[in-house]
Order: C-alpha cells, then sequence, then structure tokens
C-alpha cells in the first residue's frame, strides 16, 4: 500500500519517493535527508581538484531567481550548478520585466519557454516557492533558496552535513538554536532536520518576544536563559536578528540583546568543552556573536560555507535525476495513453 504523504511530500517528491522539489525539510523521509548527505560526501571533494567540475548537469539550464539579498546562497547555488557543468542564468530582478509589471508567472512562462531545467528562487514571501512547483510544467525542478520565514531547506541540510562531519552522527546529541527564532526561516528547517535525522534534544534560546507560539509543537524545548538553555549541549548554532522582518520593537535594544544573548567566551563556557559553533550568515559582531567566538577555534561558520557548495550539488542533480526519472515515467505513460487512443499534450 502507498503511505500517505504530507502535502508538502506530495509536490517533493516523485511517485517512487525520488526528489522532485527541494522546498522543505518539513515530514521528507530519514532515508532521502541521509541520501543528500551522503550525496554531497561524495562531491565535498571536487571543490579540492585542479578542474572542479563533473559532468551530471551538463546540457541543463539552470537559473537563479533571487527576490530578496543573498550572499552566500546565491554565490553557492551559483558554483555548485557550475561545478555540475550546468549553463546557469543568473536572472537580475531589479532590471527584469517583473520590475516592469510583469507577473511572476509570465516571467516564469518565458523562462520555460527558453528550456530552463530548473528554478532556485529565493523569495521574501513564505510559499512562493510552493507556488512556483505548483506551476511549472513537470519537467522543471524548483529549489527553495529562502522564502519568507518559512523554509531554508538547503542551508538547514548543509548544516546538518556541518554537524556530521564533526559530530559523527546524529544520536545523542543536543543543539541550541539562539536569536532571533521568530523570524527565522533557517530555524524552522534546521529543527524539522534535526528530528527526522535523530538528535536526541533540539533547543531554542531567545527572548520570549522572539520566539513562535508554537516552538513546542515544532518539536523543541525552548529556554529564555542563555545558562540553561547552553548547558551540555553538543552544537551552538547562532542567528542573526532579522530586523528587516520585525514589524514592531521587539527588542530593548541591540546591547542589551547582546548583554543577555550574544555568544561571547564566557557565555560559550555552559555549553560542552567541545562544543561547535555555527552561524548560518549574515554575522552581525557584538549583536549575537563576538569575534572571540566567531573567529575562536570552536567556530566552524566558514566551514558551512564550505560545504555549502558540495550540499547543494547534491540537492540539484537528485532534483534533475528525480524530473528525469518522472518525464520518462510520463511520457511512457503518455505513449501508451497514444497507443489506446487516449490524451495527447500532457506536458
Ligand atoms: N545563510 C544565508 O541564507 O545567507 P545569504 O542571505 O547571504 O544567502
Amino acid at each position: 500500500m502507498t503511505p500517505t504523504l504530507a502535502p508538502s511530500s506530495r509536490v517533493q517528491l516523485t511517485d517512487d519517493g525520488k526528489l522532485r522539489h527541494f522546498l522543505t525539510t518539513e515530514h521528507l523521509p530519514r532515508s532521502l535527508l541521509e541520501d543528500i548527505l551522503d550525496t554531497a560526501a561524495s562531491f565535498v571533494d571536487v571543490g579540492g581538484r585542479a578542474i572542479k567540475k563533473v559532468p551530471l548537469l551538463r546540457g541543463k539550464t539552470v537559473v537563479n531567481l533571487f527576490f530578496e539579498s543573498s550572499t552566500r546562497t546565491r554565490s553557492t547555488f551559483e558554483l555548485a550548478a557550475q561545478r555540475l557543468s550546468a549553463d546557469v542564468l543568473n536572472l537580475d530582478i531589479a532590471k527584469s520585466a517583473t520590475s516592469k509589471g510583469e507577473t511572476l508567472l509570465d516571467t516564469l512562462r518565458n523562462l520555460e519557454a527558453m528550456a530552463a531545467d530548473m528554478f532556485v528562487v529565493r523569495h521574501q514571501d513564505s510559499g512562493a516557492p510552493f507556488f512556483i512547483a505548483n506551476e511549472v510544467t513537470p519537467n522543471v525542478a524548483v529549489i527553495n533558496a529562502g522564502d519568507g520565514r518559512h523554509a531554508h531547506p538547503t542551508q538547514a541540510m548543509l548544516d546538518m552535513y556541518t554537524i556530521r562531519h564533526y559530530k559523527g552522527g546524529f544520536a545523542g546529541l543536543k543543539v541550541a538554536i539562539v536569536g532571533d527564532i521568530l523570524h527565522s526561516r533557517v530555524a524552522r528547517s534546521q529543527v524539522h532536520a534535526l528530528n527526522i535525522l535523530g538528535a536526541e534534544e533540539v533547543r531554542l534560546i531567545g527572548p520570549r518576544t522572539l520566539l513562535p507560539v508554537d516552538a513546542e509543537a515544532l518539536g523543541a524545548t525552548v529556554f529564555t536563559d542563555m545558562a540553561q538553555g547552553l548547558k551540555d549541549v553538543d552544537v551552538v548554532i547562532m542567528l542573526r536578528l532579522q530586523k528587516e522582518r520585525m514589524d514592531s520593537a521587539l527588542l530593548p535594544s541591540e546591547g542589551e540583546f547582546f548583554r543577555l544573548y550574544g555568544l561571547n567566551n564566557d557565555k560559550l563556557h555552559f555549553a560542552k568543552d567541545d562544543a561547535i559553533v555555527m552561524h548560518p550568515g549574515p554575522i552581525n559582531r557584538g549583536v549575537e556573536i563576538a569575534s572571540e567566538v566567531a573567529d575562536g577555534p570552536r567556530s566552524v561558520i566558514l566551514n558551512q560555507v564550505t560545504f555549502g557548495i558540495a550540499v547543494r550539488m547534491a540537492v540539484m542533480s537528485m532534483a534533475i535525476s528525480g524530473q528525469d526519472s518522472d518525464s520518462n515515467a510520463l511520457a511512457a505513460s503518455t505513449q501508451s495513453m497514444e497507443g489506446a487512443g487516449g490524451a495527447r499534450g500532457q506536458r
């Protein structure tokens, strides 16, 4: 019997459980997340070669559609696509026709007419990549590069890769995510991924005003005190204050936030001696993290960026492979319908 899939999984997976689009880590099977990590592991050494290329996406066209600013995600997606030998188009949204009133859907239809195979989408509105995934033709894959406060699944997976690399796995691990959880798509995707991959405990630490009301329902333990929340954790993930998403004063001041929640060496002492410190970036020194920690021996922040290329190569190659298998299945079923005098033009 086919298992019942959550709506997000129905969009993301092919009938035989392969990745078709990558929109959220929520509800994905553990085996698929492990597949992404294992596939990424096979790509890590490509970055150290004299010729940093493999031919997996040769002949494919990847379009980066970033409606919101980005440094790390956009550049590592571009490098990942290039290292897979794809042709890459970076659409400059500020200069594109969407700024002249063209609808998102019309822009997409035009890019499809140029035979795009994949859209990598960052959007300020939660749900935009889901909308696009539901609208694209069946042979186009959509990867969510961060939507509103909803999800940032490739960031979460590169964070999972980093944790597995330094800690060997997830069993028995206590992971603390600290800061502005309320506005963080990264935190949501991390909590889902950590629970799916079997972490022992996920803790969310921050002031009440920056914690979502459904924090416990997400599968996390909530703390408002750093000493208690960081006690004996293996991994500390710091998040920046997302001021662009704050529509009211949620904090007395940045100085007060740093005093209570900013990670410095004194507060890091509450965590285990071998705890690693992570941050998705961009970091705000002196606001959520002190330079002594960001540049210190426990920080793996720049290693996260490096692993991000391999993880994005993994996600892109798996989604293209899922699309190809889905398109082949669709073509086979269309052919058999046509043979039986059935419908045409399924694409
Ligand atoms: N972590 C992250 O999403 O960073 P950018 O906004 O620079 O892509």
